[in-house]
């Protein structure tokens, strides 16, 4: 058969499988696929990295896309029960994800620590040696960073690139039923309260009281909730 005649006949069955559907439900069929295809392939990519790399979790977490996952020898990587992880673009609601989840452990003395019902949405978490601790109940934006290093020292100017600066790492905590608005970052050694909200866009330098709205770059105090 000529390609043109092969071209033609598959175009053909292509426009009576589709076009009976309207555009509505063409659309809604796009948004079926959206939020379960992304689970359908993930799932057991995850479950076999997961064991691979020997991610502690209490339970198998839901799980959209593929993370990204660096576990170095001896540092922990716990989940909790009902953890979310969306990797995925096409089935994230708001706003989109610029990438994965993505979660580095990456010394022995370094730990990542989600407890139950945390959802992460194209979340980067990066504990170099440090414990990164995010409560129950919590729930972070599209593409928020949350690091426990600077990971180059500020001085001298000709050291910044082999100087790691290891020292100054420290512990990030995150309490219970947070909200971090999408985009945000979280630097090493802050405390966020149970409860607190971070707005879009923030830049965590200092801690945040329990449920208090905080916000900006540096992110600073705005109002107690409610
Ligand atoms: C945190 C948030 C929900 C607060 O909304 P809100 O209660 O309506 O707050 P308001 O708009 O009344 O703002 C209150 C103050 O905070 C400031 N503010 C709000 N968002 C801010 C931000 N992202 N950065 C800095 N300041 C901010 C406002 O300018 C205002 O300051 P003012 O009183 O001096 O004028 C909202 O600002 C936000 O960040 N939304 C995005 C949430 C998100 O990321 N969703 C993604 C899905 S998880």
């Amino acid at each position: 058969m000529a390609a043109s005649a092969r071209r033609s006949l598959v175009w053909r069955i292509l426009s009576i499988l589709v076009c009976p559907l309207s555009a509505n439900r063409r659309a809604l069929l796009n948004l079926l696929f959206c939020r379960y295809w992304p689970q359908i392939w993930g799932t057991p990519l995850y479950w076999l990295q997961s064991w691979w790399l020997g991610i502690e979790q209490a339970a198998m977490p839901q799980v959209y896309g593929l993370p990204e996952i660096k576990r170095a020898p001896g540092a922990r990587i716990v989940l909790g029960r009902r953890v979310q992880l969306n990797s995925s673009s096409v089935r994230t609601v708001a706003a989109t994800l610029s990438g994965p989840v993505r979660l580095a452990a990456l010394s022995a003395s370094a730990s990542i620590l989600v407890e139950e019902g945390v959802g992460l949405n194209g979340t980067s978490i990066t504990a170099r040696s440090k414990a990164i601790r995010i409560g129950a109940g919590t729930l972070v934006g599209p593409n928020v960073v949350i690091v426990d290093a600077d990971f180059h020292a500020i001085w001298p100017p000709d050291a910044r690139a082999v100087s790691p600066a290891i020292e100054s790492d420290a512990d990030v905590t995150i309490g219970r039923n947070v909200w971090i608005g999408m985009g945000s970052m979280i630097l090493k050694g802050v405390t966020i309260g149970d409860g607190a909200v971070i707005a879009a866009g923030s830049v965590v330098t200092r801690d945040v009281a329990a449920n208090s709205l905080a916000g900006g770059l540096p992110a600073r105090f705005i109002r107690s909730l409610p």
